[in-house]
C-alpha cells in the first residue's frame, strides 16, 4: 500500500481519524474545534491525497489548484456539499463524497424541535425567565397555538424532509409535499401527504419547514412573495441552509406581521446573523445544530473516513456525490 498524505481540517468525534492512521496514512489531524483559517488551509492542503472537509471549508478551483494534481478524494463531513465546486473536483478528477443517512434523525429532531419552540413562543418564554423579568402566571400569558390539525408543509422531501414529516404526523399534523422531484412513494407510504406545489404549500401550511439542498435554483427559494403568501399565523422554520431564505425579506415579512414567527437553525452568513432577526421575539435562533448530537456526528466522521479509505484503496466510494 502506498502511504496517501490526509488532511482533516478540524475536529472531528470519535475515532474516525485514528483509523485513517492504523491503516498507515500520513495524516495532518487539525484538532481544533473551530473552522481552519483560509490561508492555513490553502498551505496545509497542498501535495495531500485527501481532504477531509468541513461544511465551513470552501472546497473551490483555488483550494483544488493549491492541494495539486495528487488530490483524489474531497470527504465532506456532512450531507450538504454546496460548499464543494463539484464541476471544478470533476474536471480534475477528485472524487466528492458526501454523509447521507446518518445524520437523518438528529436533524429532524431539530426540525421538530424549533417547530414546537417557534409555534409555542419557547425562545422568547425561557429569555424571558432566564433575565429575571417577573411573569406572574395568568391564563391568557405565554399563548402559542397547538399543532393537532394544523398543517405542516415541507419543502425538499428527503430523507430528512420526511423523517420531519413523520414526527409532525405523531403530533396530529397534516402534511403536504414540496419539491424539485416527487418523493419516493415508498417512502411516504403511510404519511397520506398531499403532493402539491410551493405556491399550496406556502398559502395552506401553518408552518413551513425547509429541507431542500442550496443550489443556484434554491438561493432565496424564501423571499419577499413567498414570505407575502404565508398565512399570517404561519411559522417559518429552516433547518436546511441558511441562503435558501432571503433573511433581509424574512426581517421585513416579520416587521410587518407577514408570518407569525420563524425558527431557524442555519443562517444566510454563518456565523453572523442578521441584526433584524437577533432583535426579534418572534424568532428563535440555534447555531447549526441539526446534527449535532455525539452519536450522529461520530457516525458522520466515521462515514467520511469510510469514504477517504475506500477511494485511497482504489475502491468506489460509500457515498458519493453525483454532480
Ligand atoms: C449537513 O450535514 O449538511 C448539516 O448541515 C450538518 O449539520
Amino acid at each position: 500500500m502506498t502511504v496517501a498524505r490526509v488532511l482533516v481540517t478540524a475536529r472531528v468525534a470519535g475515532d474516525a481519524v485514528a483509523r485513517l492512521d492504523e491503516a498507515g496514512h500520513d495524516v495532518t489531524w487539525r484538532d481544533v474545534d473551530a473552522p481552519m483559517p483560509r490561508d492555513e488551509l490553502l498551505a496545509a492542503v497542498a501535495g495531500t491525497d485527501a481532504l477531509v472537509a468541513m461544511l465551513v471549508d470552501r472546497v473551490d478551483a483555488e483550494l483544488l489548484d493549491a492541494a495539486g494534481p495528487g488530490l483524489r478524494v474531497v470527504a465532506n463531513v456532512a450531507v450538504g456539499y454546496d460548499n464543494v465546486d463539484l464541476a471544478a473536483c470533476e474536471q480534475r478528477g477528485v472524487a466528492v463524497t458526501n454523509t447521507p443517512g446518518v445524520l437523518t434523525d438528529a436533524t429532524a429532531d431539530i426540525a421538530m424541535a424549533l417547530v414546537l419552540m417557534s409555534t409555542r413562543g419557547l425562545g422568547a418564554a425561557e429569555r424571558r425567565v432566564r433575565t429575571g423579568e417577573p411573569w406572574p402566571w395568568s391564563l391568557t400569558a405565554d399563548l402559542g397555538t397547538g399543532l393537532r390539525g394544523k398543517t405542516l408543509g415541507i419543502v425538499g422531501p428527503g430523507a430528512i424532509g420526511l423523517a420531519t414529516a413523520r414526527r409532525a404526523k405523531a403530533f396530529g399534523m397534516e402534511v403536504l409535499l414540496t419539491g424539485r422531484s416527487a418523493p419516493d412513494p415508498g417512502a411516504v407510504e403511510g404519511l397520506a401527504a398531499r403532493v402539491v406545489d410551493l405556491g399550496e404549500v406556502l398559502t395552506a401550511s401553518d408552518v413551513v419547514s425547509l429541507h431542500c439542498p442550496l443550489t443556484p435554483q434554491t438561493h432565496h427559494l424564501i423571499g419577499v412573495a413567498e414570505l407575502r403568501a404565508m398565512k399570517p399565523t404561519a411559522h417559518l422554520v429552516n433547518t436546511s441552509r441558511g441562503p435558501v431564505v432571503d433573511e433581509a425579506a424574512l426581517v421585513g415579512a416579520l416587521e410587518a406581521g407577514e408570518i407569525a414567527g420563524a425558527g431557524l437553525d442555519v443562517f444566510e452568513d454563518e456565523p453572523r446573523v442578521h441584526p433584524g432577526l437577533l432583535a426579534r421575539d418572534d424568532v428563535v435562533l440555534l447555531p447549526h445544530v441539526g446534527s449535532a448530537t455525539v452519536e450522529t456526528r461520530t457516525a458522520m466522521a466515521d462515514l467520511a473516513v469510510d469514504n477517504v479509505l475506500a477511494v485511497l484503496a482504489g475502491e468506489d466510494a460509500v457515498t458519493p456525490v453525483r454532480g
